[in-house]
């Protein structure tokens, strides 16, 4: 676009050119995610660029979310969190599996009548109780996602159960899910969410909704999420018929 380019030459601008080149250093793993970038003042003087431009490359793979910065140490080549779709897992059971440390802040953990939605979503006559979770989800501290979940007081009695883990409880009750359906939708996060997820308003969001089933196909869950576009990636296997 002509906003990209140096009028005078037609070349685009060097923030550009050296984003692209970070870019694609990141994408051949030249730097390993978790690693540190060469500092800016390095970058400037080895590329001869100004401190100016660099600053400006840098800040574009921030918003990107290819490039994190914390504070007083650096700039590192982010870690993403990569999920397999097609496995029935846990939010606590995936961190885990990668090392990470679980934790979930609640805003909610209450019991109620089901609402005219929640008693579609779940299949239950008007009038059933229903358990609401309402968590933010961290990893090492980190807050990764946001979770409605919404599941029959008939499978889990009392709100309480839940520690930190919804399978945990599930579990032991004998009724952790064996099936789900899942959509998946890209969001850009509100206001209230970016600020629980640590993100400006406005990043891209990866809206979940899952609806699990016990073994006698009664639903046993029904969940919102929205997890931070700049950490996760959903994976699947696919295979011909
Ligand atoms: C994932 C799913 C949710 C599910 C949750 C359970 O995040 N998207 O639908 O409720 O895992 O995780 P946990 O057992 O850690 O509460």
């Amino acid at each position: 676009r002509r906003i990209c380019h140096d009028p005078a030459t037609h070349q685009p601008l060097a923030y550009l050119r050296l984003r692209q080149a970070i870019r694609n250093i990141i994408g051949h793993r030249d730097i390993e995610p978790g690693q540190a970038l060469p500092s800016e003042r390095d970058l400037s003087q080895t590329l001869k660029l100004s401190r100016v431009t660099v600053r400006k490359a840098i800040a574009g793979l921030v918003e990107e979310g290819l490039l994190t910065q914390r504070h007083g140490a650096g700039t590192f080549i982010a870690e993403r969190i990569v999920k397999p779709m097609s496995r029935l897992t846990s939010f606590t059971e995936d961190l885990r599996e990668r090392g990470l440390s679980p934790r979930s802040e609640f805003f909610e953990r209450g019991i109620g009548e089901v609402t005219p939605e929640e008693s579609m979503a779940l299949n239950l006559s008007p009038g059933s109780l229903v358990v609401r979770l309402h968590r933010v989800r961290y990893g090492q501290d980190e807050p990764l996602a946001i979770e409605r979940s919404v599941v029959p007081a008939s499978v889990l009695p009392d709100p309480h159960l839940v520690r930190d883990s919804l399978y945990e409880a599930l579990e032991k009750l004998n009724a952790r899910p064996r099936r789900a359906l899942q959509r998946l939708r890209a969001v850009s996060l509100n206001a209230q969410q970016a600020r629980l997820l640590h993100v400006s308003v406005g990043s891209a969001g990866l809206n979940i909704e899952r609806r699990s089933f016990l073994d006698d196909g009664r639903v046993v869950e029904f969940t919102c999420s929205w997890y931070r576009g700049d950490i996760y990636d959903f994976v699947a296997e696919l295979q011909t018929d």
